[in-house]
């Protein structure tokens, strides 16, 4: 077969010729030789197998079936029960984390799958006892009934804000449409994420509903059982009825 000087096919060259000519040729290639296997990834489980996570800026190191969720790794292996599961198949938003500053359901990924990668849970938005602009507002702006859906809703409003600071209330919507609240507190999700948005939009002072919540949040709260990060987590919002 000849070509003309820019390697052009000269006319009558059709795409059959061609399909051809690259078998031969991989064919050629073989002979006498191995032809490297493809990359095979190395197959993990069923035993468990040593993992390492980073979590809130913490290194964690677990030993896991390969089948397990990380849903499952947060909340029964690492004591992180801020992370809620309740559809289980990505349709509710709850389980809502962060994974390099990305909403993921973690109820979708499995633990083995997120080595590496940096991944923030609801209890790491606060910082120093302090709770994120977010979470404040959540509570001026009385943004929640139940809770279940809360974590998943703050940690999304969280990915929203990161990547759009001002949004206006229908992109608030936009991002929030994967996170389903059962109560229908949206339009004050809504007005929590303008609230710490700064936004004109949003009402300026807390809510009745969200003044009662503090109230009720104290350390003497009704009988939970002992655990210090519920100790921490009320003592913040406490110190929040103050200022
Ligand atoms: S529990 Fe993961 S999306 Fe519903
Ligand atoms: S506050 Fe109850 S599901 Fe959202």
């Amino acid at each position: 077969m000849s070509h003309s000087k820019n390697d052009e096919p000269e006319p009558g060259f059709t795409r059959r010729d061609l399909v051809r000519g690259a078998l031969v040729g991989a064919v050629a290639a073989g002979v006498g030789g191995k032809i490297a296997p493809a990359a095979q990834p190395a197959a993990l489980g069923p035993d468990p197998v040593p993992i390492e996570l980073t979590i809130n800026g913490q290194t964690h190191r677990l030993s896991v079936e390969p089948r397990v969720l990380l849903a499952s790794a947060l909340r029964d292996r690492l004591g992180l029960t801020g992370t809620k599961v309740v559809c289980d198949r990505g349709a509710c938003g709850a389980c809502t984390v962060l994974i390099d500053g990305q909403a993921a359901c973690s109820c979708l990924l499995l633990a083995t799958e997120v080595q590496g990668r940096s991944i923030t849970t609801v209890e790491g938005l606060a910082a120093n006892r302090e709770l994120s602009a977010i979470q404040k507002a959540f509570v001026e702006a009385d943004a929640l009934q139940c809770g279940f859906c809360t974590s998943g809703m703050i940690v999304s409003c969280k990915a929203l804000l990161d990547s759009n600071p001002k949004p206006s209330r229908e992109q608030i919507r936009e991002g929030l449409a994967g996170n389903l609240c059962r109560c229908g507190t949206y339009p004050h999700v809504f007005e929590a994420v303008e609230r710490a948005a700064g936004l004109k939009t949003a009402t300026a002072a807390p809510r009745e509903g969200g003044e009662l919540f503090v109230h009720r949040l104290t350390p003497s709260a009704a009988g939970l059982v002992h655990d210090d990060r519920i100790d921490a987590a009320l003592i913040d919002l406490s110190e929040l009825e103050e200022a």
